[in-house]
């Protein structure tokens, strides 16, 4: 396959900010990267980092103003999302690319009973009849563990729990067999069964479809479960980028590194808290202009006040943003008592 085949998505040099009284917040600064045909990029960092700010500016979700898209590119099989017209996107979204976001302002109409709000991207994007996206409803909401699902059509958003709304907004993100999935916490308010169940729905539906698939959480132990590779966020910034292997046994920077040490092991380990990490995250305002994870790194040195370090491949698909020798060189690790 030639290089370019591979990616469904390629993000180029993404800058997002928000005009607010206070100022300017960069809250995603200078973000590449690509996602896989067929794999699951799973996407970490502690709140604040600028995960969902990231997705939510590759598909038109964000308000604009007070949020604006500064620069960067979006490829979705080589169309720029960012150039493409609001009737086009608006198209790509529920079409090509599903998703499903934590924010309820892009959440379910509360208007409308959940029924037609599956059936409409059917009828819409994948030409079915009526009776056909009626169907095909019912079998999405069982596919999410709706029980009772053919009952269930006619009722509204209010009519249903938490967590249930989240299977709903599942099945729709679903509903259209998207090339691409962007999850943004799509299964933490759900209980552990059921999470498991719609880990397992997204893996066949991959399998199946090739789908590719975005997932954020704070959940490492379903990162190291589901992942194929990852992105770790930190101030608006990516930080880390790698195979699930090398990231969970091999991690480069001081934030991965600590952000692993919050788990006593990944295995059984369920939500663990990536706030246990001393010190606080950064506030963002202006353009970075030195590492964002300085005043709280063990190993900052001056350079790391002045400077922000680009991504560099330190092994093969895996890059790292940090000035420090033992990102680049793991046997210098030992040198960090020193440094
Ligand atoms: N409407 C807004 N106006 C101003 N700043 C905003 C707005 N929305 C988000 N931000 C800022 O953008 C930054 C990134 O937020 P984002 O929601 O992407 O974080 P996140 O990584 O998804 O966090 P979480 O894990 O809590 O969901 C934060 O500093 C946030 O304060
Ligand atoms: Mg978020």
């Amino acid at each position: 396959m030639p290089e370019g085949d591979r990616s469904v998505l390629e993000v180029r040099d993404l800058n997002t900010v928000f005009r607010t009284r206070g100022g300017e917040v960069h809250a995603v600064n200078s973000v590449s990267f690509d996602v896989e045909r067929g794999e699951l990029l799973g996407v970490v960092g502690e709140s604040g980092s600028g995960k969902s700010v990231t997705m939510m500016s590759l598909i038109g979700l964000l308000p604009m103003p007070p949020a604006e898209i500064r620069s960067g590119e979006v490829l979705l099989d080589g169309e720029d999302l960012l150039k493409v017209s609001p009737k086009r996107l608006r198209e790509v979204r529920g079409g090509e690319v599903g998703f499903v976001f934590q924010d309820p302002m892009t959440s379910l109409n509360p208007v409308f009973p959940v029924g037609f709000q599956i059936a409409e991207p059917l009828r819409r994007h994948m030409g079915m009849t009526k009776a056909q996206a009626r169907e095909r409803s019912v079998e999405l909401l069982e596919l999410v563990g709706i029980p009772g699902a053919r009952g269930r059509l006619d009722d509204y958003p209010h009519q249903f729990s938490g967590g249930m709304r989240q299977r709903v907004m599942i099945a729709i993100a679903l509903a259209c067999e998207p090339k691409l999935l962007i999850a943004d916490e799509p299964t933490t308010a759900l209980d552990v069964t059921i999470q498991a169940q719609i880990l397992e729905l997204v893996h066949d539906l991959r399998d199946r479809l090739g789908m590719s698939i975005v997932w954020i959480t704070h959940d490492l132990g379903v990162i190291a479960q589901i992942a194929d590779r990852v992105l770790v966020m930190y101030g608006g910034q990516v930080v880390e980028k790698a195979p699930v292997k090398p990231l969970f046994n091999d991690p480069r920077h001081p934030y991965t590194r600590a952000l692993l040490k919050t788990i006593p092991s990944v295995t059984g380990a369920r939500q663990p808290k990536l706030e246990t990490i001393e010190g606080q995250p950064p506030i963002l305002g202006a353009a970075p202009s030195a590492c964002p994870f300085r005043d709280r790194c063990p190993l900052a040195f001056d350079r790391c006040h002045r400077e922000n370090p680009a991504r560099e491949v330190v092994a093969p698909r895996h890059d790292v943003a940090c000035f420090h020798p033992s990102a680049h060189d793991p046997s210098k690790i030992g040198a960090e008592v020193a440094a």
